[in-house]
């Protein structure tokens, strides 16, 4: 009797808890009507907001511009595309605020400002030219305009991992992956990818030139920018010409699509292009279409081959996905210096391997294996060397060793440079489970035998019918057994 209206009320308060959370969402999602801010706008973030709080809409009211809430902590200016909630622009990618009641936007003197009011701003968008309004474009270009509606700063001039279809890209802007660790910048006459493996240090592994067939690069007319065109191409442009002197298409290449279109330089270091259809965000782009050629798709010392996947530099450590071969430890980034010295490394070979972009890295042509090692070995800000038997180049890599290609053939030898510190930390880690399991299986074995005594002093003292009495009334041992659970069995058996 009792257990059934304890489950009527349990299953009433999960209902209005899911509604709750149903409100809660759908309240949260919501854009806000407003289509524009004016001077004197101030806003703060709600305790209770769990996603997002939308400040500001665009025309069609698929757009927001809003604070972000991201691991439950993190506060964060954003432009969502809200459908999707997927994220467009962020004020100020590599920083998070805390989310706090007590931090404020504001738009008083011109430009959008957040801070805590009496102490610091942590971002804003400029102090140098002021407007009168803000407002959030249908293209996700968020924009300050003076009163004569002319733009006074946009969103747009500084993306985050983002672009979008219109937004122009010049050579003195940065993509930067969420994670931090990739970038793109544009050269002279090419488009570049770049991974920051190691402070102070960008290695490019993917570069793009301009095939200049429609238009060319002249000389002294400006630098080039990058666009992404509806009619579904990302194209390089120099400043005054119209038409482009580079196409890479995406697949919707001269399709009609309706939606909006958005670059992005991913986490895993590749460059794709998404469409919305109307439900989701379909993939027409990559700049890298092969796994084995992003910049580290099995982590630090692994090893990829295509078609079959990842695996360790190190035959004796087996691949986790997700994990990394060895820990690089992040650091100094090298081996230079006194406190790196002291531990020194050891040295992994591999013969098959290969660097996943080695047409983009730096070599110099050595006579023997050796006098490649040589180079390396010396060099205190070398992590590994890999020579080419045939071509007799030795390639040098001056970052903590990432993925390398498994390729068959085997005169092309990998020079490994490993922490030694970093192998230390491991078998420490491995020795520390180790005592960790045996002082648990002694307190298990102690507990045991505490138990069996207790049992035995229990008999003795006649409490045996009471036991009796317990496991023929109220609780009865099914639901132990339904749970199945070997400690519940194991209780059973001492029972006996
Ligand atoms: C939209 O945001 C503004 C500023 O925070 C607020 O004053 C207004 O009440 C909001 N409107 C709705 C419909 O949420
Ligand atoms: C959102 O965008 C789609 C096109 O992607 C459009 O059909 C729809 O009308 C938009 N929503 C609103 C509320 O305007
Ligand atoms: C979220 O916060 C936790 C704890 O602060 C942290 O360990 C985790 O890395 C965070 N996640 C992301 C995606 O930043
Ligand atoms: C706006 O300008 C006034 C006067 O210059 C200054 O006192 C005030 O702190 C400014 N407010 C913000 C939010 O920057
Ligand atoms: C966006 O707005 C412009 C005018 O400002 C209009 O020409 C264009 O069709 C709009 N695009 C969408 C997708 O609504
Ligand atoms: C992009 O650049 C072109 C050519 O300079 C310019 O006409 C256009 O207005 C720019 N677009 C934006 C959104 O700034
Ligand atoms: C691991 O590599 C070493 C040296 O390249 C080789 O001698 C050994 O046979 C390999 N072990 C396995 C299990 O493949
Ligand atoms: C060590 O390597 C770095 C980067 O590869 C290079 O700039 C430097 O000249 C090398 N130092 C010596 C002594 O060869
Ligand atoms: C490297 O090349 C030399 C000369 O071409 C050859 O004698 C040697 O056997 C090769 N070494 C390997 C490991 O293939």
């Amino acid at each position: 009797m009792i257990n059934s209206t304890n489950s009527v009320t349990q299953l009433r308060a999960t209902q209005l808890l899911l509604l709750i959370i149903t409100i809660f969402i759908s309240s949260c999602t919501e854009a806000n009507d407003t289509q524009e801010l004016l001077k004197g706008f101030k806003a703060r973030p709600d305790p209770s907001t769990t996603s997002f709080q939308s400040l500001l809409r665009d025309p069609t009211g698929n757009l927001s511009f809003g604070f972000l809430r991201t691991n439950r902590t993190r506060l964060s200016l954003a432009v969502l595309h809200l459908p999707s909630s997927e994220t467009l622009w962020l004020a100020d990618p590599t920083r998070f605020l805390h989310w706090s009641h007590k931090t404020e936007l504001t738009f008083t003197n011109g430009s959008l400002v957040i801070s805590n009011p009496g102490s610091r701003v942590f971002w804003s968008s400029s102090n140098s030219v002021a407007g009168d309004r803000v407002v959030l474009l249908n293209s996700s270009s968020l924009q300050i305009q003076d009163n004569l509606k002319s733009v006074v700063w946009q969103s747009f001039d500084f993306p985050g991992n983002t672009l979008v279809e219109g937004q122009n890209f010049t050579d003195a802007m940065t993509l930067i992956s969420s994670n931090g660790k990739y970038f793109m910048r544009l050269g002279s006459d090419f488009m570049g990818l770049y991974a920051g493996f190691k402070r102070g240090y960008e290695q490019i592994y993917w570069k793009h030139r301009a095939m200049q067939a429609k238009a060319e690069i002249v000389q002294g007319k400006g630098p080039i920018y990058a666009r992404v065109n509806p009619d579904g191409y990302l194209g390089m442009y120099q400043t005054g010409t119209e038409p482009p002197v580079d196409v890479q298409p995406f697949s919707t290449f001269q399709k009609q699509v309706n939606g909006l279109i958005r670059v992005v330089l991913e986490p895993d270091g590749n460059l794709r292009g998404y469409f919305w259809d109307g439900s989701t965000w379909v993939s027409n782009y990559q700049a890298i279409s092969e796994t084995c050629e992003l910049p580290s798709p099995c982590g630090s010392y692994g090893l990829c081959k295509s078609g079959s996947g990842c695996s360790c530099i190190d035959n004796r450590t087996e691949y986790i996905s997700g994990g990394e071969c060895l820990p690089t430890e992040s650091g100094s980034g090298d081996f230079c210096g006194d406190a790196v010295a002291n531990n020194g490394f050891w040295v992994l070979r591999r013969k098959g391997v290969e660097l996943p972009y080695n047409e983009l890295m730096r070599y110099e042509t050595t006579s023997s294996l050796e006098e490649c090692e040589g180079i390396c070995e010396k060099n205190c800000s070398c992590w590994g060397a890999v020579y080419n038997n045939a071509s007799r180049f030795c390639y040098t890599v001056d970052y903590p060793i990432q993925t390398l290609l498994s390729v068959g053939d085997e005169t092309k030898v990998g020079y490994f440079k490993v922490r030694k510190s970093a192998h230390k930390g491991r078998v420490g880690v491995v020795f520390r489970a180790l005592i960790g399991v045996f002082f648990g299986a002694v307190l298990v074995f102690v507990g045991f035998i505490g138990f069996v005594v207790y049992k035995a002093w229990e008999r003795r003292r006649g409490v045996k019918r009471f036991l009796h009495d317990d496991e023929t009334g109220g609780v009865s041992p099914g639901p132990y057994k339904d749970l199945g659970s070997a400690s519940f069995r194991a209780l059973e058996m001492c029972n006996r």
